[in-house]
């Protein structure tokens, strides 16, 4: 009979991983392809199946800029762990120069500066990135179109066979880890497709026109990163250009996160927060495009709506318990703040 007993913690995980797919829906706006894409590969880590010798799964997340890749990561860490930030993440900007890619691993001991270069990984960081809720770590290396080619030769060894030597010739293992790069090699031209097909307004990708994006991605990877390089990527995933139902849906997302943080801070003298169609058909103007998606939504956030409205809790105008309703003003590019019961509170 007690072979029939499932232990505790693996029941935990099996439910974790069923509602996994549902958590990252709630948090990312379409791009269903990519969730249905590496729900399977922490399900294979968590069922106790993922191969020995090479990480659990490595993908490579393209298109167009503002669309959700890194997103992804930090949705995946949040629904994993508990937290955004339980991401070892590496942003491949800050290694452009090929002495810069030696930071990540140390200078071999005996070195002039030894002691100052501490690794950027290791395995103790590796390890500090999963939690008690799962042992599976998260990888992200961002933008690696920006690295310098070296960190790509680095990589390799990592992809293939989950180990990367550092500096004082301690090695670290990536066997549980999942482990993503975001580029947007090809997105311009990708841009360039929708713009030709639809005008710069409306990008709704249909089915051919999602193949001929994946493509136009792979091409330009293939020019820039070895045979042995892209051979050794489990899935290469294309974001699609969000559409504008899309962005008000972000957009929704973000005004309950702020909903939610006003709570948090300022408990019971918190109120509640309520746009007009015209507030909100402002913020997505000045805060989406075709160009950079969604990247701007969270800076008008916080520009047009969450600086003023401390001014209003400094000043005491917002009545604790009450709703503030948010509107376009007619005058400005500019959002008025009125309380339900005080009138006019700001402008
Ligand atoms: N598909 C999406 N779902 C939810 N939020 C998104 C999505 N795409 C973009 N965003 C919002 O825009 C911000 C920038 O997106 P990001 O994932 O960093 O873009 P990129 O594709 O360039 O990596 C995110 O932090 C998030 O707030
Ligand atoms: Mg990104």
């Amino acid at each position: 009979m007690k072979a029939n007993v499932i232990p505790m913690r693996a029941q935990n995980e099996a439910a974790q991983t069923c509602d996994l797919a549902a958590r990252l829906r709630r948090r990312i706006v379409g791009q269903q392809e990519a969730i249905d894409a590496i729900v399977p590969y922490v399900e294979l880590y968590e069922a106790g199946l993922a191969p020995e010798g090479r990480p659990v799964g490595v993908f490579l997340l393209l298109g167009p800029t503002g669309t959700g890749k890194t997103r992804t990561v930090e949705a995946l860490a949040e629904s994993l762990h508990g937290s955004e930030k339980n991401v070892l993440r590496i942003d491949c900007g800050e290694f452009q120069l090929e002495h810069e890619v030696a930071k990540l691993i140390g200078a071999p001991p005996g070195y002039l500066g030894h002691r100052e270069t501490q690794p950027m990984i290791s395995q103790h960081k590796l390890n500090a990135t999963s939690s008690d809720r799962s042992s599976l770590s998260i990888v992200l290396f961002d933008e690696i179109e920006k690295a310098a080619p070296s960190l790509g030769r680095l990589l390799l060894g990592v992809l293939d066979k989950a180990w990367l030597k550092l500096g004082d010739n301690t090695t670290v293992n990536f066997e549980r880890s999942l482990i993503f790069m975001t580029s947007n090699l090809g997105a311009r031209e990708m841009m360039a497709e929708l713009t030709d097909r639809y005008g710069f307004a409306s990008a709704h990708p249909g089915d051919s026109s999602e193949t001929k994006l994946h493509r136009i991605g792979l091409g330009a990877v293939r020019k820039r990163f070895s045979p042995e390089f892209v051979n050794r990527i489990d899935r290469t995933l294309t974001y699609s250009p969000l559409s504008r139902e899309a962005f008000d849906a972000i957009l929704d997302l973000q005004l309950e996160a702020l909903q939610r943080h006003i709570s948090i801070r300022l408990g019971p003298s918190s109120f509640a927060i309520k746009l007009t169609s015209a507030a909100r058909r402002f913020l997505l103007e000045e805060g989406t495009s075709a160009e950079y998606g969604a990247r701007e939504l969270k800076r008008v956030i916080h520009r047009h709506l969450i600086q003023p409205m401390a001014r209003l809790v400094l000043d005491k105008t917002a009545a604790p318990g009450s709703t503030v309703w948010i509107d376009r003003s007619s005058f400005a590019a500019l959002l008025t703040f009125h309380s339900k019961s005080d009138g006019n509170l700001a402008a």
